[in-house]
């Protein structure tokens, strides 16, 4: 048996042409994106960023600050972005440097135009079942995982790994779509015990092939969010010859990465029917 590959490039580029159509039909939407400091991977997801927002139409402002900034200057520039009508949405690019409170920074952002969704008011309304700004890249999966028609109502899912950033919302999106979910971490005392009773897995820890064919029910569908940079290259958190057992799998890369971008994109222009009223925003 071989896995059926879930093809993020090509799901996502549809994506960005509907968020293309959208945007035209709005007349303008703006994106600011924050960069503390130059780690290198930081810079690529930017650069990324920028590139799919204005070719969907999405103006773009890519504010870059040196890793030494104080953080109230950070802070002080987010209160400035918030307060700037041409801003519909707005992200600091995680993870800030040594040193520099991630919470403090990320709750300086309006909720309104929190497009990563990590501000308290959008993660407590995602926990809630009343979402508002999505996390892009647990939304990609799920994406991904309808495109391919994995049923997710009644599975067994894990999620390995319990970020803020994609864990936890991950685990969240697939429990409010009937999902029974188990959330596994480094204190999980048998990862692979979990892993071979799940009809769906989902791997984002940023340990490279973590996940290997043994710990995989036949027929399952994995979703592989690990971008690990090694010395023989681009390596996601699943081995590829997970492929012989599972039903569906994510490629790395061409799998959920693209993915993020686009569901930002989308919920950038979410963020400008909000701020003009197109939209009901309950989160103030
Ligand atoms: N770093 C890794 N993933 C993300 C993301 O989705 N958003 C932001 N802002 N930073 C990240």
């Amino acid at each position: 048996m071989t896995a059926t590959l879930m093809n993020g490039t090509a799901l996502a580029a549809r994506i960005r042409a509907e968020v293309a159509v959208e945007a035209r039909e709005l007349g303008s939407a703006g994106l600011a994106t924050i960069l503390v400091g130059d780690d290198p991977a930081s810079e690529i997801y930017i650069a990324r960023k920028h590139a799919a927002a204005t070719e969907v139409g999405i103006q773009t402002r890519d504010v870059r600050l040196p890793a030494s900034t104080p953080e109230d200057e950070v802070v002080a520039l987010i209160e400035e972005l918030n307060a700037d009508d041409s801003i519909d949405g707005m992200l600091v690019q995680l993870p800030l440097p040594k040193g520099m409170d991630e919470v403090r920074v990320t709750h300086a952002v309006d909720p309104i135009k929190d497009v990563d969704g990590f501000h308290p008011v959008n993660a407590g309304n995602l926990y809630l079942g009343t979402p508002l700004h999505i996390p892009a890249t647990a939304w990609g999966c799920m994406e991904l995982l309808a495109e391919y028609g994995v049923e997710v109502g009644g599975a067994d899912a894990v999620v390995i790994g319990r970020s803020e950033i994609v864990g936890k919302p991950m685990a969240i999106l697939l429990l409010a779509a009937n999902a029974t979910v188990t959330i596994c971490h480094s204190r999980t005392k048998d990862l692979a015990e979990h892993t071979r009773r799940a009809d769906i897995v989902v791997a984002a820890v940023g340990r490279p092939w973590l996940v290997t064919p043994d710990m995989v029910k036949p027929g399952a569908a994995v979703v592989d969010v690990g971008i690990n940079r090694t010395e023989h290259g681009l390596r996601g958190d699943v081995d590829p010859a997970v492929a012989e057992v599972a039903g569906y799998l994510t490629p790395v890369p061409g799998g959920v990465g693209p993915m993020t971008i686009a569901l930002l994109l989308r919920s950038t222009l979410r963020a400008a029917r909000y701020r003009r009223g197109l939209l009901a925003f309950r989160g103030n």
